[in-house]
């Protein structure tokens, strides 16, 4: 077990896919880590490494973040990372009262929590905030439009744009150093494709045979970052005094499209599968409106801390696939 600096953080959503990677970047750089996650979508077995790594600078509590604040002492935290979230909007047009419930009332806890000890906090937000996106790429200071509450796809966009009020208000009543990181596509190991996530969908369709589901034209364009770019990006955020009570885009500016990226997966896979297109009312019912440009500007972060994304598209695809095949390393076709 490596020795620790003494700094000690709450992740919550620790045990979940970009979760468990800043876990991995925290213990790295020599702090002492508290997990809490109720897993109701994370796995335990996210935080395996680490374990073998750093574990005893490692604690889990399995309980949801509201609960489990109440038995801990704030003073204890030198910051918070705040992750728990019902993700995706897959997850909300199913099940969409508890999804909103937790993604409002989870922040709200996390923050009451932190500001007795003004405590720093990054809360994790997302490109979904931008609704509709009124322009692109997508400016931190954009207005917003969303859809009617009849449609309850934006439901996930307007619960998270409620915690970034949250986080705002605490910071200028509270004096709360706080961060909010809106998270754009991301992406590598230890994603599910379970809850919708495109790239771990198309990468087990590809290593088991079976035709890519393309939603849509795929003429969508989206940015993909890797979680291990995005884990660095959220621990230097919150360690920047200046970064706080600001709002910042976090992702990758490299535009793709869906399509191109189903194509790059059957490339560094080597597989023989082929794309299927399906509408995305088959998936997601009628009234759904998917956005055709998702592309942050990301000038505000470069600026900030120097956010320069390094891992390519080609290296996550192929450790997407080692990781989905249980191999050791990176494939080698394809792989940056
Ligand atoms: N993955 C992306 O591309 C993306 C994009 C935008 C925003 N985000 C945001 O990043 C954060 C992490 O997302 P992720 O992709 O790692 O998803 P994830 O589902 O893997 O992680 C969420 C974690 O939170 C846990 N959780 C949920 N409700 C909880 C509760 N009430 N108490 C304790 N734990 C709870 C889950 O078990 C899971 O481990 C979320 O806030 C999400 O909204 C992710």
């Amino acid at each position: 077990m490596s020795a620790g600096d003494g700094r000690r953080w709450l992740v919550t959503g620790g045990a979940g896919f970009i979760g468990s990677h800043l876990c991995d970047a925290l213990l790295a750089g020599g702090g002492s880590v508290t997990v809490v996650d109720d897993l109701s979508t994370g796995l335990r077995g996210n935080l395996d490494g680490a374990i073998a790594a750093h574990g005893g600078r490692l604690e889990f509590i399995e309980a949801k973040a509201s609960d489990a604040v109440l038995a801990l002492d704030p003073s204890r935290f030198d910051g918070i990372f705040h992750l728990a979230a019902a993700v995706g909007v897959r997850l909300v047009v199913e099940d969409p009262v508890s999804a909103a419930e937790t993604n409002v009332a989870e922040t709200s806890a996390i923050l009451a929590f932190a500001a007795q000890r003004r405590v720093p906090t990054l809360v994790a937000s997302s490109s979904e905030v931008y609704g509709k996106g009124v322009r692109a790429p997508f400016r931190e200071d954009d207005d917003i439009a969303f859809g009617p509450p009849t449609v309850s796809r934006w439901s996930y966009g307007l619960s998270k744009a409620l915690d970034e009020h949250l986080a705002l208000a605490h910071a200028r009543r509270d004096g709360l150093p706080v961060v909010v990181a809106r998270l754009f596509n991301t992406v590598g190991p230890r994603q599910r494709g379970r809850y919708g996530m495109v790239l771990p969908r198309f990468v087990s369709a590809a290593l088991d045979g079976r035709p890519l589901e393309v939603h849509g034209t795929g003429r969508q364009v989206r940015c993909f970052c890797d979680v291990r770019d995005v884990a660095g990006a959220l621990v230097r955020l919150l360690a920047t005094a200046a970064c706080h009570g600001r709002v910042f885009n976090v992702g990758s500016d490299r535009p793709v499209t869906v399509e191109d990226l189903a194509q790059l997966v059957l490339r560094v896979t080597g597989s023989a599968s082929g794309v299927v297109h399906v509408p995305h009312s088959e998936v997601f019912g009628p009234s759904f409106e998917d956005l055709a440009i998702r592309v942050p500007d990301i000038a505000r972060i470069r600026a900030a801390i120097g956010f320069d994304p390094a891992i390519t598209l080609e290296r996550t695809v192929a450790d997407v696939a080692a990781c989905a095949s249980g191999i050791a390393g990176g494939l080698s076709g394809g792989a940056a």
